[in-house]
């Protein structure tokens, strides 16, 4: 490794949203990306370490560790998983505990740019109607990135609705089977409450695509991005024009039905059932504001993506990926498809 690189250390960088990042970061040479895991010998990981990203063994609850992998940094990436069930069932130290856990020891090893994926602040934005506790400490997390004086510079870049989630089984179940169950008709259908604007705008994001490029679009420029919120989206659609979308790039039939007031979603159990529901909750309250309660910015996204073009020629679009080139890629049944 040349001692210029800059080196970015991706906590969370096995996942879905942060091997993105990782892998748009390692296509640039003045960057080197060291990811953590709590095993480094994990398919995941395997997949990162094939490519040639440095991955290390760090718990995020492991303070030895985390100094380790997290000293000589320039930047951090961090992305907690809301869904490791002690943060879901509330049991022991919170998701808010291991950021701070974690932006502390970033601190104290002199790391300079921070980036956060983050959520919106379900508890303020609805004034205490609709807590979601996941979303809230994502929330106060960037708070405390953002407060924090030692960081030159700390960014928030809230990730969309996955579009990735259309063939998570955990999703399609509870979102009416769309992209995966045929329903009784032959339509794949995506079945939930509207969004809550009119007219109808979900700000879909194609998170292997386009996410890590926004973040890697944000450690090129960081003082241009330093306490922004930046709007992670890659197309703004309703459901009906994506469910459209998927039908175009598939020819397979699929279709919105609309969920009334009353009708709740059901996912596997009774914490995601709770989560699912509270979502359409939060974006009823804040009339669709998906971004913190501002309205969808699809500008910064459009920005990030073409400076990073430039830097990963041939590797990456110069424009954020629609939702039909989307389903293109990656509907499993299309000949290119890649999931
Ligand atoms: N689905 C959506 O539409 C959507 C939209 C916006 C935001 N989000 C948010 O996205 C988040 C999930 O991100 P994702 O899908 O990228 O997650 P993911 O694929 O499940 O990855 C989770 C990552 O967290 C790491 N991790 C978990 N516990 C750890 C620990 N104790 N120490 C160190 N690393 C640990 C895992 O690493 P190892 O397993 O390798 O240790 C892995 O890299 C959730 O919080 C969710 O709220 C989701």
């Amino acid at each position: 490794m040349a001692t210029s690189k800059k080196t970015i250390v991706v906590v969370g960088g096995t996942g879905i949203l942060g091997s993105s990042v990782a892998r748009s970061l390692h296509d640039n040479p003045d960057f080197h990306v060291r990811v953590t895991t709590r095993d480094p010998l994990s398919a995941k990981a395997a997949r990162l370490t094939d490519c040639g990203i440095e991955v290390v063994k760090a718990d995020s609850w492991n303070i030895d560790e985390l100094t380790k992998a997290l000293s000589g940094c320039w930047g951090l990436f961090l992305n907690i998983d809301s869904d490791a069930p002690n943060f879901k069932q509330q049991i022991g130290p919170s998701e808010l505990d291991m950021g701070r856990l974690i932006l502390h020891t970033a601190a104290a090893v002199g790391i300079k740019h921070v980036v956060h994926a983050s959520l919106p602040a379900a508890t303020k934005l609805t004034q205490g109607r609709v807590p979601m506790v996941n979303w809230d400490d994502k929330a106060a997390i960037s708070e405390y990135a953002l407060k924090n004086k030692q960081f030159s510079t700390a960014t928030i870049l809230s990730a969309g609705w996955f579009l990735e989630n259309s063939f998570d089984p955990k999703y399609a179940a509870s979102f009416g089977g769309f992209a995966m169950i045929k329903d009784d008709d032959g339509f794949y259908t995506w079945k939930t409450p509207p969004m809550g604007n009119d007219p109808e705008s979900v700000p879909f994001l194609a998170v292997a695509d386009d996410y890590g490029d926004f973040v890697h679009g944000v450690f090129l420029n960081p003082q241009k991005w330093d306490r922004k919120y930046v709007h992670g989206v890659s197309e703004s659609l309703s459901f009906t024009d994506m469910t459209a979308a998927f039908q175009r790039a598939t020819g397979l039939r699929a279709r919105y039905q609309k969920l009334g007031t009353g009708q709740s979603l059901m996912a596997g159990n009774e914490l995601k059932t709770k989560e699912v529901n509270g979502l359409f909750d939060v974006m009823h309250a804040v009339q669709g504001r998906f971004f913190n309660g501002e309205v969808t910015e699809p500008r910064h996204a459009k920005e990030l993506k073409a400076a990073v073009s430039l830097v990963r020629r041939g590797k990456t679009s110069t424009t954020p990926m629609t939702a039909e080139q989307f389903f293109r890629k990656y509907s499993p049944g299309n000949p290119s498809a890649k999931l």
